[in-house]
């Protein structure tokens, strides 16, 4: 490449995304004919609800669905998304105050623009999305992790937190349940960052997209319903992907107070426009309607989940905590690195180089800690079904045997 033809400093220093990574070079393998066992997808199994398809197929069909809607969002669909924040997130607000946008990945985005200026620090919680920091960066602003492990049930200490903060600390990100450990934090950890944040005038990003999911009768705790004095400051960002198995449709959103929604539509205005008229349709349809088909999809991750937590911690050098909530079981595998593994006894210093093995040798894709903040551990989703997921564990546990 010659020196004009080089990109910008912006995007250079941006990382792919490594789950989306792991799933296309996953999928690229089975469509040449692999039998690879997916563990990497973010994404439900299950079909999206019949309702909501005909919801849409009725919308298509219809002209006035062929034609923009104001950019933050069909009217409908924001008084829906109102009333839905009241119900689940005890959180009363206007329908003004929310920016229906392309899947809770652009709310991550348009948020960190909205709140940062070059060299605002944003605390995030390791392990983390992995989008979280990249979000941060593309805005100029810089990422500060504050790392908490298995052995704290992955939930960050205050005290931790607040020696992360600077003058800088423009927002932190709350992510309960979270992606990629499953955890869901005490009701005690989410209320003492809303308080922190309050004392130090510090925004907070609350990420509630895996709220239905949840396991064991533990639920998550909403920060503006535990600490109702933080709403002035507070983003909450949610969409329809995982709670109605939605993930291709491309539908997420951001409540704000109203100042700062007013800016994500400006923003949003230059950027993409509305979300596709379409599929707000289905979203109002899935948004408007029970939760019965999340609660049913729950009883099936549930059986998956107890059943990955076994299987993996049956596996000589793999720990792994009982996940609470969304679809992921964040395996400890440091026991396993630093030494000769698998049949060929391939010398591994890294999660990285462990799932890059995996998959080039049984065909297994798991995401690498790297991707999370967290070096020595491996993300496995549980949203597969259930013969994939024993096959998948079968061929995991006999390659670490082999190697011994
Ligand atoms: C924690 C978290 N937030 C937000 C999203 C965004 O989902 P989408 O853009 O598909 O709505 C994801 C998807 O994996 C996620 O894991």
């Amino acid at each position: 490449m010659n020196d004009w033809q080089i990109l910008s400093e912006r995007i250079r220093g941006v990382q792919p995304s490594a789950t989306l990574a792991v799933d296309s070079k996953a999928k690229a393998m089975k469509a040449d004919g692999v039998d690879v066992i997916g563990f990497g997808a973010g994404e439900p199994n299950f079909p999206t609800p019949d309702y909501v398809v005909e919801a849409a197929a009725a919308a298509c069909r219809d002209p006035k669905n062929h034609r923009y809607t104001p950019t933050a969002g069909l009217p409908e669909l924001r008084h829906a998304i109102a009333q839905k924040t009241f119900r689940d997130s005890h959180v009363e607000v206007t329908d003004d105050q929310v920016v229906v946008t392309n899947g809770g990945k652009q709310a991550v985005y348009e948020s960190m623009q909205i709140l940062l200026d070059p060299g605002d620090e944003v605390i995030i919680p390791a392990p983390y999305w992995t989008t979280y920091p990249e979000a941060v960066r593309l805005a100029g602003g810089v990422p500060v992790t504050v790392f908490a492990g298995a052995e704290r049930g992955f939930e960050p200490d205050i005290d931790a937190i607040e020696a992360a903060r600077t003058e800088r600390t423009k927002a932190i990100i709350v992510n309960s349940p979270a992606n990629p450990t499953g955890a869901i934090w005490k009701a005690e950890t989410i209320e003492a960052v809303g308080r922190w944040a309050l004392d130090h005038h510090v925004w907070v990003v609350s990420d509630e997209i895996y709220e239905h999911l949840h396991y064991d009768g533990v639920q998550t705790t909403y920060i503006g319903a535990a600490v109702p004095q933080i709403r002035e400051q507070l983003l909450v960002l949610n969409g329809v992907a995982k709670t109605y198995a939605m993930t291709g449709w491309r539908v997420g959103w951001m409540v704000a107070p109203e100042p700062v929604a007013r800016a994500a539509a400006k923003l949003q205005g230059h950027l993409t426009s509305n979300v596709s008229n379409v599929s707000q349709r289905a979203a109002l349809a899935a948004v408007e309607g029970s939760l019965d088909a999340v609660a049913r999809m729950r009883e099936a991750f549930d059986r998956r989940r107890r059943a990955i937590v076994a299987a993996l911690n049956a596996v000589d050098g793999v720990t792994c905590p009982v996940p609470q909530g969304a679809f992921y079981a964040f395996a400890d595998v440091r026991a396993l690195l630093g030494r000769p593994v698998g049949p060929h006894d391939t010398p591994v210093e890294t999660s990285a180089q462990l799932a890059a093995l995996l998959l080039d040798e049984v065909h297994i894709a798991a995401v690498p800690g790297e991707a999370f903040g967290a070096p020595g551990y491996l993300r496995f989703s549980y949203a597969l079904a259930d013969d994939q997921l024993k096959e998948g564990m079968r061929r995991f546990a006999r390659w670490v045997e082999q190697g011994r």
